[in-house]
């Protein structure tokens, strides 16, 4: 069978490697999955930067890159008992993280740091590792839900969960802002979203959002958000720390801004005392739960939501798949089909 390598010490996407290896054979308690397709996000970016201030990449180790994949159950190992041959599964993002919040070291998900990923025609995890895909999903579409799909599910709950009557801005027309989009669109919430990309307000629109600033052109969109369209309920911000005064401009008051872009991590952040005036909150999101993943999975199949894909790529292109995540042209979850 055949994987994609990302050898030690290769920080360039020309350096990985396509492998001939084994069929691997899954042991007591472990499942082989044949994988069928996975989806990228800004976070395999990071995986190839060793320069990264985040480690993502255990020094010395060759990775078997991406964490978001979607396949068929093809072997069992001895005592599986909660999964059967063809069954249509997604991983886990992350290990050992089942639901409430963390109580170990989850590592920071698969492909990544010791824990190889997804970018192979087969791959072993432990049972407990694995949950259902959505019955409504295609296997290109749930491949975008353990880290992007989750993330953004994370992002929605809170005090006071976005739906009907709520509203919610999403920052940038990236994967996850997207999950996030069309999620908190199925749950009923109006859907304010920013781009720098004009072109992309047509793509906007057809997913049922008009209500569109330009980032670039107008550097206070927090206060843009304000005035036109009344301030939001929620700000989901997947850029970072640097956009969090806009992001708290852009709230009504007792708003909540749910914080998970590591685009910007350092530098310029926002004056905590603003938060007093707005009454706002502040959540840290970091994916989310086994138990998290599996409301998702039925939230998706009640409300027949369908993850936005922008370009799919052929395995043995999976090079060019990574040069379009980057892209900002690109609209829609990048998928690589394996199988
Ligand atoms: N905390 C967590 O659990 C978690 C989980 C997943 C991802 N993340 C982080 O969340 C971020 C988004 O991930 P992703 O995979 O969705 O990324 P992505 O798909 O690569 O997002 C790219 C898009 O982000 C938008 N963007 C970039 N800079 C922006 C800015 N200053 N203001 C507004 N939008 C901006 C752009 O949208 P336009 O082209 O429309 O301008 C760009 O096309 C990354 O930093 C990632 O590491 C965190």
């Amino acid at each position: 069978m055949r994987r994609w390598v990302l050898p030690a010490g290769v920080t360039d996407i020309d350096g990985m490697v396509l492998e001939d290896v084994a069929m691997p054979v899954p042991g007591p308690g472990e499942v082989r999955i044949r994988v069928h397709a996975v989806s990228l996000n800004y976070r395999d970016q990071f995986v190839l930067s060793e320069a990264d201030p985040m480690v993502w990449r255990t020094p010395g180790r060759d990775l078997v890159p991406v964490s978001d994949g979607a396949g068929a159950v093809d072997a069992i190992g001895d005592g599986v008992t909660e999964w059967a041959v063809g069954d249509r599964v997604t991983p886990l993002y992350f290990r050992d993280w089942f639901s409430g919040l963390p109580e170990s070291d989850t590592g920071r998900g698969l492909g990544s740091l010791d824990e190889d990923g997804l970018l192979a025609e087969y791959v072993v995890l432990p049972a407990s590792r694995l949950t259902r895909a959505p019955e409504t999903l295609d296997y290109a579409q749930a491949a975008t839900l353990p880290c992007a799909g989750l993330t953004a599910w994370s992002a929605l709950k809170g005090d006071r969960p976005s739906g009907p009557g709520t509203s919610v801005l999403v920052l940038g027309t990236g994967g996850v802002s997207l999950l996030a989009l069309v999620l908190a669109r199925a749950a009923g919430a109006r859907v304010v979203a920013t781009t720098s990309q004009d072109a992309k307000r047509e793509h906007l629109a057809r997913l049922g959002v008009t209500d569109v600033v330009n980032y670039r052109e107008t550097p206070e969109w927090g206060q843009a958000v304000a005035d036109r369209f009344g301030g939001v309920d929620r700000v989901v911000n997947s850029v970072g720390t640097r956009e969090m005064t806009q992001s708290v401009t852009a709230l009504r008051r007792g708003g909540e801004v749910s914080l998970l872009g590591l685009f910007s991590i350092a530098g310029e952040t926002m004056d905590p005392s603003l938060l007093i005036f707005k009454g706002a909150v502040v959540r840290a999101i970091g994916v989310g739960s086994a138990a998290d993943h599996a409301d998702l999975v039925r939230f998706i199949d009640t409300h027949q939501v369908t993850p936005p894909i922008g370009r799919r790529f052929r395995f043995e292109d999976a090079k060019d798949a990574w040069r379009a995540q980057a892209s900002p042209e690109v609209f829609g979850k990048v998928v690589i089909d394996v199988a």
